[in-house]
């Protein structure tokens, strides 16, 4: 089959689809400029895993991780959506049914969904010719991915566990100016590290949507750490099919209906415009 049958093939599993599940990883974002973990030029080719993204490694040396996240959350500040994540957000704003989840720590989503938000009210599409209630942030919200592993931009309270939005600069020159909590406590990226339980209700909701969506539309990762690959397996076992765009190979690829091999920034855009 060629591209364009199996692009045909997908628009049309996603066109019957009454419920559909978008599952993101890394790969959606690697046009925008961030880098994915695994593959050439991944993160965990150059920086171990156990160092840097593991309990320990935040009680041994606090320092040396929240340096590694402050870079990680400057890289993601300089980046811009690109055409998948505003394509995406455009198609869940115009159609009903759809659930993001995503297991990237980025948030490119909200803001290529902010970008799409903005399109459509200039073409008066959604907002009845003016701003919607809330603006655009509010119109972008209602399409927010579910977050498996987290966000660069939230930290938490290791004393209080309270968790907030933070996207001061970090400093992490000596102890003392590690960012705190306003009890006084160490706050810690708001991440998902390796060793750790996912966040309980993201993780319910996500297999939940999961089971009733009769496609899977997978972009963009591995599907190689668990228990978010799951989210798949939860589409495929209730008779649902699964889409893959990826230009390289997945843990997806002997059960997908449909294989588009290539950028995500390329194929998504062009999946979604006619569905
Ligand atoms: P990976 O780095 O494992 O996979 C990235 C995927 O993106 C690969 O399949 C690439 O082929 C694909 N890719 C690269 N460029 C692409 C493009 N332009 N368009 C589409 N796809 C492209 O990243 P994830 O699968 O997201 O977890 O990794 C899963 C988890 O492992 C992460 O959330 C992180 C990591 O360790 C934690 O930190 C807990």
């Amino acid at each position: 089959m060629s591209v364009a049958d199996d692009l045909r093939c997908a628009r049309d599993l996603l066109a019957h689809a009454e419920r559909v599940v978008v599952f993101t990883g890394a790969g959606v974002s690697a046009e925008s400029g961030v880098p994915t973990f695994r593959g050439p030029g991944g993160l965990w080719k150059s920086f171990r895993p156990e160092q840097l993204a593991t309990p320990q490694a935040f009680a041994r040396d606090p320092r040396l991780v929240w340096e590694w996240y402050g870079w990680r959350r400057e890289i993601v500040a300089e980046c811009r959506p690109n055409l998948a994540h505003v394509a995406l957000g455009r198609w869940m704003l115009m159609r009903e049914g759809v659930t993001l989840v995503t297991q990237n720590v980025d948030d490119l989503h909200e803001r290529g969904a902010e970008d799409a938000a903005r399109g459509l009210i200039r073409e008066g599409r959604i907002g009845g010719g003016g701003e919607p209630a809330g603006g655009v942030r509010a119109a972008a919200a209602r399409v927010a991915p579910i977050r498996l592993h987290g966000s660069l931009f939230h930290a938490r309270c290791t004393r209080c566990g309270g968790e907030r939005a933070h996207r001061d600069p970090i400093d992490a020159a000596t102890a003392e100016t590690l960012p705190r909590c306003a009890c006084g406590g160490l706050l810690r990226p708001a991440v998902v590290w390796f060793g750790e339980s996912l966040p309980e209700d993201a993780l319910q909701a996500a297999f939940h949507a999961a089971s009733e969506a009769a496609v899977c539309l997978v972009v963009g990762t591995t599907g190689a750490v668990h228990p978010a690959a799951g989210v798949v397996h939860e589409t495929l076992g209730a008779g649902g099919a699964v889409i893959v765009v990826d230009p390289g190979e997945t843990a997806y690829d002997d059960v997908a209906a449909v294989r588009l091999w290539g950028a995500a920034g390329e194929l998504v855009p062009e999946l979604l415009a006619a569905t």
